[in-house]
Formats: structure tokens, sequence, C-alpha cells
């Protein structure tokens, strides 16, 4: 069976398409970054129009690297939301106008369900169940998941994503965006003890996190040094990440070995650090924890999910075609 995959929750316009959930033919991302990193940020309006314009070259593409075309295809996987609904408006309805013209089904499928879904990309694939840190742009979640349709959210951010956070410290240091990847090559040549930032680990029960009183002090640090001949930015960047990622590794571990569970999963954005990854690494083996990690190019953004988790929710469920159907701004997972 053949999935094309289309993805344009936020800034990135991606398609794929995917044999049964053994081979990726094709997958495709343009990236909008040029346009929005003047802005400091995904400007919506801009996002919206370039994925018009982006869309139907970018599926073409993905078919042309498959070697296949429309009438090979079988189903549509298609992001409903969460996200941007300007941007979602755009895949969505480009997905639903190929269905109904062509009679291809297509299915609607969670964002957050297509990161949590990433991993099945990978070789090696993880059973049921799993407990997944997913950390991007938009979410900071954990959940426990027990089938593909059975995702059980256990705790998520109450103010800033790590990802926005990233962002936002990255903007306020003036470093570019996105702020993930910039900061994370900063702290590499920085010191991580250099200043103590507030770790939140709210009540002691909770897998919640919180990120926005991390920011603030990033902004009282930064405010105190400014004037400095020499400001330590990669002191900062290690200190910062040091600390959003000790929260993150803690709370993820403490819910496997709470709940019993063998198997941790990252997805995300955020999950394609390069200090996350390793500590997560570390943290699991002395735990005796199996952690599955999705390649970088499954944790952004990317239309291979879509068409992963769009598949695997087709073949588990019944599924009536809704042309009536519209997106969503909140996951509806949890
Ligand atoms: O999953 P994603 O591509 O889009 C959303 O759904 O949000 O994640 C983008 C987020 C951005 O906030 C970006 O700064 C962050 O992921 N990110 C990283 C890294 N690469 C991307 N954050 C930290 N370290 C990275 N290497």
């Amino acid at each position: 069976m053949l999935t094309l995959g289309i993805e344009s929750s936020c800034d990135d316009t991606a398609a794929a398409v995917l044999y049964d959930d053994s081979r990726l033919l094709a997958n495709v991302v343009s990236s909008q970054n040029e346009i929005h990193s003047r802005f400091g940020g995904v400007v919506p309006e801009l996002a919206s129009r370039t994925h018009l314009e982006t869309i139907e070259p970018i599926v073409n593409e993905a078919l042309f690297r498959a070697g296949k075309n429309l009438n090979d295809i079988d189903l549509i996987a298609v992001t409903q939301g969460p996200g941007l609904i300007g941007s979602l408006l755009v895949g969505f309805c480009y997905a639903k106008s190929i269905s109904y013209v062509t009679g291809i089904p297509y299915i609607g499928v969670d964002h957050m369900l297509g990161h949590l879904l990433s991993i099945f990309l990978e070789k090696k694939k993880p059973s049921f169940p799993y407990i997944a840190l997913i950390v991007s742009g938009g979410t900071s979640s954990i959940f426990l998941c027990e089938s593909v349709t059975r995702c059980k959210l256990l705790g998520r951010t109450r103010d800033d994503a790590a990802g926005e956070a990233f962002d936002k410290v990255a903007k306020l240091l003036k470093l570019g965006y996105p702020g993930g990847p910039i900061v994370s090559k900063r702290a590499t040549h920085g010191n991580s003890a250099a200043f103590n930032f507030p770790r939140a680990w709210l009540h002691k029960d909770s897998f919640d996190f919180s990120f926005s009183g991390l920011k603030t002090a990033v902004l009282h640090q930064y405010t105190k040094v400014k004037d400095n001949s020499t400001i330590p930015i990669d002191d900062i960047c290690a200190s910062f990440q040091h600390a959003v990622i000790e929260v993150l590794v803690a709370k993820t571990v403490k819910a496997a070995l709470q709940l019993g569970v063998n198997n941790v999963v990252l997805g995300g954005g955020v999950s394609a650090n390069d200090h996350l990854r390793k500590t997560m690494k570390e943290v699991c083996q002395e735990h005796a924890l199996e952690l599955y990690l999705p390649q970088p190019q499954y944790c952004t953004d990317n239309a291979a999910m879509i068409a992963m988790a769009g598949y695997l929710c087709h073949n588990e469920q019944e599924y009536t075609v809704d042309y009536t159907a519209d997106v969503f701004s909140r996951s509806l997972l949890g």
C-alpha cells in the first residue's frame, strides 16, 4: 500500500511517499526559515502564503522522487492539527481536493501522533507500551503509548514549550532563528556550570513542565552582563540548555520507572539536540531502559511521520472519509 503524506502545520511544507510501514520512497521538506528568520519567529500570514506557493511543487517532487504518480497512491495522510490554522488549511484543503477529485481516500492525522509514531520509520522499532517525550516548538509533553490509537498524555508544559524557550533565548541573545540548533551549537563551546539557572520541578509527582521562569532568568543574567566587553554567550547557552535537558530527562525517566514501562521514545524538533540525545541515552542505560531515537530528519517537522501515522491508524481502525472535516489548532490527544 502506498501512502502520500502531506504536512503544513507550521512553517515547513512537506510531502512523503511511504510503502506500507516498511519503506520510505521519498521525503521532501521545504523550509521557510529564511523567510521568518529576520522576524525572530514564524509570521503566520507569511507561512500560509508560502505554503500556498510550495504545496503543489513539493507534492509533485515527492511523487517524482518516489518514481510514482497519483494513480499509484492508495491513501493520502495529511496533518489536520494542531498548528497554525492558516498553514494547516493549505495542506488539508489540498489533500481533501485531491482525494475528492481522484477518489483516493484521505485521513486527517494529529501532528502530535506523527511525532509519537515517527520512531516506526526506523529499522529498530519499539514494542508497546512505551513512554514518549515529545519536545518541539509547540509542545513539551510526556505520553504513555499503549497502541497506535491509545496514547495517554501524562504531562505537558504549562507555559513555553522547550523549543519555544530555545527560540526565545536565541532571540534575546540576538543569535537568529530557529534558536534550537544555534543555541545548541554555541553551547558546545560553553561551560554548562557557569550559571545556575532554575529548574522548575513543580509538584514532585507532576510530569508537567514549565520553562518560562528559566527564560526570564536568562533575560536577567543577560541584562546584568550585556554591557561587559565580552558577553559570555556560549556559557549562557550551555547553562540554559543544561537546565532544560536535566528536567526533560529526569521527568521522562521517572515516568518510565513509575509506570514500569521499559521502552522510551523521543520525538519532536528538540529531540534532534545532541546533548538531549546523549544525556537521555546515559540515564536510560543507568536504569536499564531501552531508548529509541528517530534520526534528526524525522524529529523536526516532516511528512514521513504523517504518512506513517496515517497508514498505521488506517490499518488499525475502520475509517470513513469525511469531506466536511475541518482543521484544529489544539491536539486532540489528551
Ligand atoms: O518539531 P519541529 O520541527 O516543529 C514544531 O512542531 O514545533 O520543532 C521545531 C523546534 C524549534 O523550536 C527549534 O528551535 C527546535 O525545534 N530545535 C531544536 C534543535 N533543532 C530544532 N532545539 C534544540 N536543539 C536542536 N538541535
